[in-house]
């Protein structure tokens, strides 16, 4: 399905039906995609572990693995090895207050855990999810981001980078809507996914409010091959992002050399 010009969601099964309802992951796992003849590359798994009969992707073309899958039609065949990294504490989230902030394909990882959240939502005190993009039409999930702005248990802020005919929401980067909603530190966790530029200010404007580098967590892109910490293709320091990550919390990424 088209989410934007760029982005498209993928509903895969796997082919061994008693494979696919066995399969299990966490919230933020990752998998390698293949296409016969282009080669692997990496994704998060966006749907929820809570719904086991499918597994989504949402793929942003980049280049020649991306440009491949998107000329997929339904019921062809691609390769899925995961799940693969590490997923995002929400047993360590329980009773407090979640903050989701993204930004364009961003919401990709964002998604999974706000969807498994709200299949949890007693687990959890507010929800919020920041969301922006260049433009209303580069909006990933269009039909969950109305489905969530009806919503009573979560509040929705969208946001674009500039005024659009027909678009009455907020207009603006997402650190400055950011600043001036101004979220109190209480109680909260903020979880951040983006392009870089839009990570580096958003961790900049929670500093600023007063959020401690341990209640910020993000997902790391890096590159990756072999995915299981034998190729040595995406370390940070002594940290393997396909391993050790993709999720960090803002107090971890501190301690590796600087790469933020
Ligand atoms: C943990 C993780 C999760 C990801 N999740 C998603 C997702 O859910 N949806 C999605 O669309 N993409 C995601 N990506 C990015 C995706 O893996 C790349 O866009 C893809 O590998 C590009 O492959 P390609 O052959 O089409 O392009 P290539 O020809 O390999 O690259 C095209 C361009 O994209 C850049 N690029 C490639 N890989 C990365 C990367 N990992 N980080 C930053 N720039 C890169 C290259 O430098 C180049 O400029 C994720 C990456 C990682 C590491
Ligand atoms: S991708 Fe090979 S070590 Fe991480």
């Amino acid at each position: 399905m088209d989410e934007t010009p760029t982005i498209k969601s993928f509903y895969v099964v796997l082919t061994d039906d008693a494979r696919m309802k066995s399969f299990r992951f966490e919230p933020g796992q990752i998998a390698q995609l293949s296409v016969f003849g282009a080669g692997e590359a990496t994704f998060v798994i966006n749907s929820p572990p809570t719904r086991t009969d499918y597994l989504q992707f949402s793929v942003m073309k980049a280049g020649e693995v991306t440009e491949r899958i998107h000329q997929l039609k339904e019921g062809d065949v691609l390769g899925v090895r995961g799940p693969l990294g590490n997923w995002f504490p929400y047993e360590e989230m329980k009773g407090k207050d979640v903050y989701f902030i993204g930004g364009g394909i961003g919401m990709a990882p964002l998604r999974t855990l706000l969807l498994f959240m709200l299949d949890n939502r007693r687990d959890y005190g507010s929800i919020t999810l920041l969301y922006g993009a260049r433009t209303p039409v580069d909006l990933c999930y269009k039909e969950e981001l109305a489905e969530w702005g009806q919503r009573s248990d979560m509040d929705l802020i969208l946001t674009v980078d500039r005024e659009f005919p027909g678009w009455d929401k907020e207009v603006g980067l997402v650190p400055n809507v950011l600043k001036e909603r101004a979220p109190s530190p209480d109680g909260k966790v903020a979880i951040t996914c983006g392009p870089p530029i839009m990570i580096r200010y958003t961790l900049q404007a929670l500093a600023k409010l007063g959020y401690r580098d341990e209640q910020v967590i993000t997902t790391l892109e890096r590159r990756m091959k072999c995915g299981i910490g034998l190729c040595g293709r995406c370390n940070i320091g002594t940290q393997y992002v396909c391993v050790d990550g993709p999720v960090f919390s803002l107090s971890q990424l501190k301690n590796l050399p600087a790469e933020l």
